[in-house]
C-alpha cells in the first residue's frame, strides 16, 4: 500500500535528535522512507543511540556530532552527511533548542538584570542555530530541483508569550519571523518552510522535572483543552506531514501543537 506520508528518499537533517522530541521525529522520518537521516545533536553519545535505533527497525542514519551554533561545523556536517547519503538534503528540521549546549547559569534571573552575554544561549541555538542549519541545507536543496521542507520546532513562548522566558520567547517567534520570509523567497524552488508551536510536552527529562512536582502539573494542566502534556510522538506526526509529500502546498506557517493550550486564527 503507498504511503501518504512518504518522504520518498529524501534525505533529512534533524537537530537536536539526540532525546526528547528530536528523536522521535529522526524515528518517524526514517520509519517513512527517508534515503537516510543525519541525527544531529551537540553529546554524540546521544545521536549515535538513535542512530542505533534506526539502523535496528532497517533505517538508514549517520550521527551528525556538532553545536549548531557554529555556522563553519553545521556545513562540515551537512556535507559528511550528503556524501554518506549520496544525495543533498531534502528535508531539515531545526529542533535543538530550550536553553543550548551549555546555558548560562544565570538564565533564570529576571532578563533585564542580565544582558546578551546571558540571553544568547536562547538566541545562539533558538534562532541562530535555525539561521546555521538553514543556510547550510539551502545550496543544495536548490540545487535537487525537488520538493524540500524547512520545519523549525518553535514554542508557544514565541506566539504567545510566556512570563519570565523573554529571551526564548524573541529566538522562537524569530525563527518562525524567519521561516515566512525563507518561505518567501524558497517556494519558487518547491521548497516551503514552516514552524511547529508546542507546548509542554513529556520528553523523559520534562516527566522528571513534573514527576516531582504533581501540584504544578495540575495547575498547568487546568489550562489546556486536552488534559494531558503533548507526547513527542504528537509532535512528530506533525512533522513527518509536513516533511512529506501530502504537504506541498502548505508554506510560511505556523502550526500549533499543543492540546488547544492556546488557538490560532
Ligand atoms: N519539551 C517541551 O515541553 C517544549 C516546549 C516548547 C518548546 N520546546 C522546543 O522543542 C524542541 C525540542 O525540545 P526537547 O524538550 O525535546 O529538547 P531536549 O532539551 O530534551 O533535547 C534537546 C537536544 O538538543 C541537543 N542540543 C541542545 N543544544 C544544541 C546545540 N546547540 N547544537 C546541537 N544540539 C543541541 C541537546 O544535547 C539535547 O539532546 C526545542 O526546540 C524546544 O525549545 C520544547
Amino acid at each position: 500500500m503507498s504511503d501518504i506520508l512518504s518522504l520518498n528518499g529524501r534525505v533529512a537533517l534533524v537537530t537536536g535528535a539526540g532525546q526528547g522530541v528530536g528523536r522521535q521525529i529522526a524515528l518517524h522520518l526514517a520509519a517513512h522512507d527517508a534515503g537516510g537521516v543525519i541525527v544531529n545533536d551537540f553529546v554524540l553519545d546521544r545521536a549515535q543511540g538513535v542512530v542505533d535505533e534506526i539502523k535496528a527497525a532497517g533505517g538508514k542514519a549517520i550521527a551528525g556530532q556538532c553545536d549548531v551554533t557554529d555556522l563553519a561545523a553545521v556545513k562540515a556536517m551537512v556535507k559528511q552527511g550528503e556524501e554518506a547519503f549520496g544525495q543533498a538534503v531534502g528535508v531539515l528540521v531545526n529542533n535543538a533548542g530550550n536553553a543550548g549546549a551549555n546555558p548560562n547559569p544565570e538564565l533564570a534571573k529576571p532578563f533585564w538584570e542580565t544582558g546578551p552575554d546571558v540571553w544568547n544561549s536562547f538566541i545562539g541555538v533558538n534562532l541562530y542555530g535555525v539561521m546555521n542549519c538553514t543556510a547550510a541545507v539551502i545550496p543544495g536543496m536548490i540545487a535537487r530541483k525537488a520538493p524540500g521542507r524547512l520545519i523549525t520546532i518553535i514554542s508557544d513562548a514565541g506566539r504567545w508569550g510566556d512570563a519570565n522566558l523573554e529571551p526564548y520567547a524573541a529566538a522562537k517567534a524569530g525563527a518562525a519571523g524567519f521561516m515566512r520570509s525563507c518561505a518567501r523567497t524558497l517556494g519558487r524552488y518547491q521548497i516551503t518552510a514552516n514552524s511547529i508551536a508546542i507546548a509542554l510536552t513529556a520528553t523523559p527529562a520534562v516527566r522528571r522535572r513534573l514527576e516531582g512536582d504533581p501540584e504544578t502539573l495540575r495547575r498547568t494542566l487546568e489550562k489546556y483543552v486536552v488534559r494531558r502534556p503533548g507526547t513527542p510522538e504528537d509532535i512528530a506526526n506533525m512533522a513527518l506531514f509536513l516533511a512529506s509529500d501530502a504537504s506541498p502546498w502548505i508554506t510560511g506557517q505556523v502550526y500549533p501543537v499543543n492540546g488547544g493550550f492556546t488557538m490560532a486564527l
